[in-house]
Order: C-alpha cells, then structure tokens, then sequence
C-alpha cells in the first residue's frame, strides 16, 4: 500500500513511472466516450472516498470520472457533512473509512489533516491539494508539458505571481525531475523558506521569464487567503500578470499554464489565456489521465 501525499515524498522513479502509465492510459482512451470502462479495471469492486472540505471542481471530477472509468465507484463527502467536521478525530475517521472504502483522496485545509489522515488509515491516501501542495495537479502539469514539448528535464519553467500552495508542488518537482525553476513575484508573497524544493528568485518578471520553456500562474488570492487580502494582493501582483508582452519575453513556443480556476484579466489576460501558446485545458483534462495513474500505482504492491 503506497500513499501519495507530496512530489518530494515519492522518488523521481516512481514518479516517472506513474507519468507514463498516465500517458498510456490516455493514449488508450482516445475515441471512447467519456463513460466507457478502460481496457484495464484496476479499481473493478473498489470503492473510493473522495472528501472534500474546500470547492473544487476539476479534482472532484477528475477523480470521479477517473474511478469509474477503471470500473470503481466513488464516494463523495463533504467535510461539513461528516462528522470530522464536527469533533470527531481525524484518526478516527482514518480508520472507520478504512473499514468501508479501498482508496482515499482528501482535499483539505492544513497539512497536518491529511499526513494525520495517512497515518491511521489502513488505505491509501492521496493528496488532493492542502494549503501547502497540490502534488495531483503538478503530475497532471508535467504530462502535459511533455506531450507537448518533450521531456522537462533540463528545461526552463517560470512561475509569475504568488507563491502559493501550487508552486511548492512545482518546487518539489523541480527537484525530483531535474528542471530549472524560477520564481518572479513581489518579496511579500514569495515562497516559504522551509520548502524542500529548488527553484531561484529573479525579481524583474521579464528578465525572469527571458528563455522560459513554460510560464505558469494561478489566481492571486488562493481559497485558504483571507478575502480582506485582495485589493493588497492584486496592487503587489499587478507588474506580475502574464500578458502578451510578458510572453514575448520568453522562447517563442514556450506554453502557458495555469491549474484553474482563473480570474481573467487578474493573473493572466483572456489573450494569452485563449493564445496559441496556451495549454490550459489540456492540463485540466490530464488531470484525470495523471490521477488515474496515481490510483493504480497506489494499489500496486
Ligand atoms: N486546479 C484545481 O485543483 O481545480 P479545482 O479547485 O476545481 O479542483
């Protein structure tokens, strides 16, 4: 049983491995209809609890879909709804799931909810972004860079804007899968020191973004920031947007990437949001095929 809880966690072989079965398992799809069972069923009599105790979209489906489509069947469950949400321990809940299902994926608040929730349960437990990572999103992010530009080892990645939750994922893949990371973003909001990842600081966003591979952004205001922040975000984040002319400064086919949901005309504008260089909804898309990889390999012994 292998739980998937963060990118620096799980070894760059492992990891790569599950890269590529996504990349299989999205190649053998192509022509089904979005209900059709996978010529593989590894989850075939398996159940999954997918809990959520923030919005989602993109994750709720993904892994939905993704279950079904390797003959398992889900369970969603709000935060608020269980009893989690109101006194009952995280360890507790760990193991009565654990009686029940045969895969967990929790989206949640604080780190410690979900390495306490891994700990006590006697399943796997995948991350489905805390406030500090979000590992699903970024395997999903890696399959399609490299789908569409090769592989990323080696390569040039920039990230604009807030140092959030997403980027640590992107750091710590910066790390496992050997590509060259820089940060671009106002000193206050830059990235937690403890994060154990590699990435550099260039302050000016088109010298950072001088022969970039890939730009990346995300919303300027994450679902964990308090809403009172945002006019003082997007003052600090302004010069930080990804535009046009920010694009010009990187390599000409470099792609653009944001994890959705977005604020358009915030952090990027709709231009390069709906531009040739952008990628956006094929990484919403890999998403599921990324995932489907990470619930095979959690199940393999
Ligand atoms: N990118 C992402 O995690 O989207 P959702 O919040 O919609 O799940």
């Amino acid at each position: 049983m292998r739980h998937f809880l963060d990118i620096h966690t799980t070894s760059p072989k492992e990891l790569r491995r599950i890269i590529d079965t996504g990349r299989a398992i999205k190649e053998a799809r192509k022509g089904k209809p979005k209900g059709a069972l996978d010529q593989e069923t590894p989850l075939k009599d398996h159940v999954v609890a997918l809990i959520f105790e923030k919005p989602s979209t993109r994750t709720r489906v993904s892994f939905d879909v993704g279950v079904r489509q390797m003959g398992g069947s889900t369970m969603v469950l709000s935060g608020a709804d269980m009893q989690l949400g109101h006194g009952e321990t995280i360890a507790d809940t760990a193991r009565v799931l654990s009686r029940y299902v045969d895969l967990i994926m929790m989206r949640t608040f604080e780190e410690d909810t979900l390495l306490e929730m891994a700990e006590h349960a006697t399943v796997p437990v995948i991350n489905g972004l805390t406030n500090r990572t979000h590992p699903c999103q970024i395997m999903a992010d890696i399959l399609t860079f490299e789908e569409h530009n090769g592989p990323i080892r080696g390569k040039k990645v920039v990230w604009s804007g807030d140092g959030n939750n997403v980027f640590a994922s992107f750091a710590h893949a910066a790390k496992q899968f050997e590509f060259d990371l820089v940060f671009t973003g106002p000193p206050p909001l830059d990235p937690e020191g403890s994060l154990d990842g590699l990435y550099s600081i260039v302050r000016d966003p088109h010298e950072a973004v001088e022969g970039a591979d890939l730009v990346v952004t995300d919303t300027w205001v994450s679902m964990h920031d308090p809403q009172s922040a945002r006019e003082r975000r997007h003052n600090q984040l302004r010069g930080y947007q990804v535009n046009r002319a920010l694009m010009d400064s990187a390599k000409p086919d470099a792609l653009f990437m944001h994890c959705l949901p977005a604020h358009r005309d915030d952090e990027a504008t709709s231009e390069v949001m709906d531009g040739p260089n952008s990628v956006i909804f094929d990484e919403a898309e890999n998403r599921l095929h990324a995932q489907k990889a990470v619930m095979k390999w959690c199940l393999e012994s």
